[in-house]
């Protein structure tokens, strides 16, 4: 039996709000980005359920590093300690967990125990969870591009055979399939550079919850609007 269509294999998500929540709630941002990575790992058992094989979070951009010095701080350590606390969980669940961006600039102390959690996890087969940390679309681009170069340069690849499925394989992890669904909370409508080059044909989906509310409803309600839609890839309507 082929994969159910009306099901997205690969969720994409831009955890957006968590600022606005603490506002609402009167307390600091960080704590919206506390509560905003709590429900990261609430989600999992949904996705699970869901059947959703990967779900890849735009938990730090290339771009983040403009907000206030104690707000990246507070990211950086909020990242590490949930890395680290939530191994134990990601193991029982099953869970792979992958990253992709530029993540030797991140803080040392979240680089080690980002890539203690990726090789601890490697081997795991019930769903991949990929975080985009120092991530930028443009950034992953201009690095496909750089590679490239090289690799031409070496003389290990013929300029004419650049086409869109060797360029792919340029990209951070090549194995990712493409997302199918973009969803967005907080009621924006931007694509804030990420993933530029797999969401081409991605169906996108925005909701005014703020990402620390976005529970398993929610994302249950987002991935039946999915099956919904018609997708067509450029193709006719059938
Ligand atoms: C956007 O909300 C959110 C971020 C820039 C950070 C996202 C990070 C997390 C949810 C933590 C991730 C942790 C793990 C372990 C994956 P905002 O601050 O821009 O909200 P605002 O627009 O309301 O100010």
């Amino acid at each position: 039996m082929g994969r159910d269509e009306k099901m997205p294999r690969h969720v994409a998500i831009i955890m957006d709000g968590n600022g606005r929540w603490a506002e609402r709630h009167g307390l600091k941002r960080v704590d919206g980005h506390r509560r905003g990575a709590g429900r990261v790992f609430e989600l999992m058992e949904t996705v699970a359920e869901l059947g959703i094989e990967y779900l890849t979070l735009y938990a730090f951009s290339t771009e983040n590093w403009k907000r206030s010095p104690l707000e990246v701080q507070a990211l950086m350590e909020l990242l590490e300690e949930s890395l680290n606390a939530k191994l134990p969980l990601m193991m029982e669940k099953n869970v792979r967990l992958k990253t992709i961006g530029r993540t030797e600039d991140l803080w040392p102390g979240v680089r080690a125990a980002l890539l203690k959690a990726v090789k601890v996890t490697a081997d795991n087969t019930g769903g991949t969870l990929v975080l985009a940390l120092n991530y930028g679309g443009r950034a992953e681009i201009v690095d496909a591009a750089g590679r490239i170069a090289r690799a031409v340069a070496r003389g290990e690849l013929k300029p004419e055979s650049i086409d869109e499925p060797c360029f792919r394989r340029f990209l951070y992890d090549p194995e990712l399939p493409d997302p199918d669904l973009m969803i967005r909370t907080s009621g924006e409508l931007r694509l804030s550079n990420f993933l530029l080059w797999q969401l081409s044909y991605a169906e996108l989906y925005a909701t005014d919850i703020l990402w620390p509310d976005f529970d398993g409803t929610a994302l249950k309600e987002a991935v039946a609007a999915f099956g919904r839609r018609e997708r067509r890839f450029g193709g006719r309507k059938k």
